[in-house]
């Protein structure tokens, strides 16, 4: 790979030891996968921020002399920074959280501890190189935005960060952005479940294609985020085409092969998510994190009602939703049915391993994490989910 001057003093340990160990990674990544140069990017997204993912990683050593150099925001943490206690995460966990959350604040990543920075101010524009992690977001920025990304590893993207650039492979190059087969959906999603499915039946059909889809009558920007959790979840490429949704997708020809998705798919990615289990003890909103529409939903079912008493119910969202949340009275709403927020993490990253049998959830990538975690899995509607919250029962 070509480096300029400059890179080449980073790389010879001029700017300090966290820009030559960045740039040590950087060149390795560039080289196996053939970049020529490294390219300027305008922002990164670091994963892998909890402690229950990341145990004592030496971020210390980093952070004694490395500095971030564009925008970098974090992907949830193991546990909520404030009220780590009332969601049953024990001190000594949280001790341990917070030296990595200090970590990171030394480098001057912003503490944002959410997988959507789209929604709170790190929003990329079309074309744009940037370098982030956590597979929802990359699938979100490269699709729906149309902002060039891979889908980078936690070291990969702090690497980026410390150096401003990344190297120019992958998805980074328009050649490699181009679609390999269709996929015609002639099913209406209705509940925001049903995107999940959807991105069940796409993913698992196109593999490690990159899907041109076409038939989805408009989507809603909640529906495109549990849309692109799910794709990638369960398929492996961070980068669709969607008819009337990915800019300048009408440039791109419809490829040759092609699958249809219909009602019958739908149904066997429902089939296949839920797990045949009644008594719900946690129920979790936000997998991607919260829109604050999505809170103001909440809400509005929970007005009145009252969790029961043997199930946990989480709204996982970032903690600036949540201020947004605070100041329109939402929070009272929640809060007073027994409901908690779960700001800066979410159900797969907090320990949670042993704590809760079965999960009910709108996401269907939540489902795949938390069956990781041991539990049984109830996807559906948020209407399906508050009320399994208030019975203690999926009906
Ligand atoms: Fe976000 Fe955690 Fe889901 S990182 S996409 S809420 S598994």
């Amino acid at each position: 790979m070509h480096l300029t001057k400059e890179e080449e003093r980073m790389l010879n340990g001029e700017e300090g030891h966290a820009v030559e160990k960045s740039m040590e990674i950087l060149v390795a990544l560039g080289d196996i996968y053939g970049a020529e140069k490294l390219i300027n990017i305008d922002s990164v997204q670091v994963a892998g921020v909890s402690y229950h993912n990341l145990g004592d990683a030496g971020l210390d050593q980093l952070a004694k002399d490395g500095k971030v150099k564009v925008l970098t925001t974090l992907n949830p943490a193991g546990m909520d920074l404030e009220n780590w206690k009332k969601l049953g995460i024990s001190k000594e966990f949280a001790e341990k959280q917070n030296l990595v959350i200090e970590a990171f604040r030394k480098m001057g990543t912003i503490i944002s501890c959410t997988c959507t920075p789209y929604l709170i101010g790190s929003l990329p524009t079309y074309g744009r190189h940037i370098a982030w992690s956590e597979s929802s977001a990359v699938t979100f920025a490269n699709s729906v935005i149309g902002a060039k990304t891979n889908r980078e590893g936690g070291p990969s993207a702090l690497a980026a960060a410390f150096v401003g650039k990344t190297p120019s492979y992958g998805l980074h190059l328009d050649e490699n952005r181009v679609p390999d087969v269709h996929v015609d959906v002639t099913v209406n999603s209705k509940k925001i479940s049903d995107w999940g499915a959807l991105g069940w039946c796409i993913g698992k059909k196109a593999g490690n294609k990159i899907p041109y889809i076409t038939g989805v009558r408009g989507a809603c920007l909640d529906e495109l985020k549990s849309f692109c959790a799910s794709v990638v979840t369960y398929g492996s490429k961070p980068l669709f085409f969607m008819k009337g949704i990915t800019p300048c997708s009408e440039k791109h020809q419809l490829p040759k092969e092609r699958f249809t998705i219909e009602d019958v798919d739908i149904k066997e990615a429902y089939e296949s998510i839920n797990d045949d289990v009644d008594t719900i003890d946690f129920v979790c909103i936000g997998c991607p994190h919260c829109s604050i529409n999505e809170v103001a939903e909440v809400a509005r079912l929970l007005k009145n009602k009252r969790i029961c008493s043997s199930t946990e119910f989480w709204v996982a969202t970032s903690r600036l939703i949540k201020q947004l949340a605070d100041k329109r009275g939402f929070t009272d709403t929640i809060e007073s049915s027994g409901a908690k927020f779960a700001c800066d993490t979410c159900l797969a990253v907090a320990p949670l391993k042993g704590r809760f049998r079965s999960v009910a959830t709108t996401s269907a990538k939540g489902c795949y994490y938390s069956r990781h975690n041991g539990m049984k899995t109830r996807l559906g509607s948020l209407e399906e989910c508050v009320e399994a919250a208030v019975k203690g029962k999926w009906s």
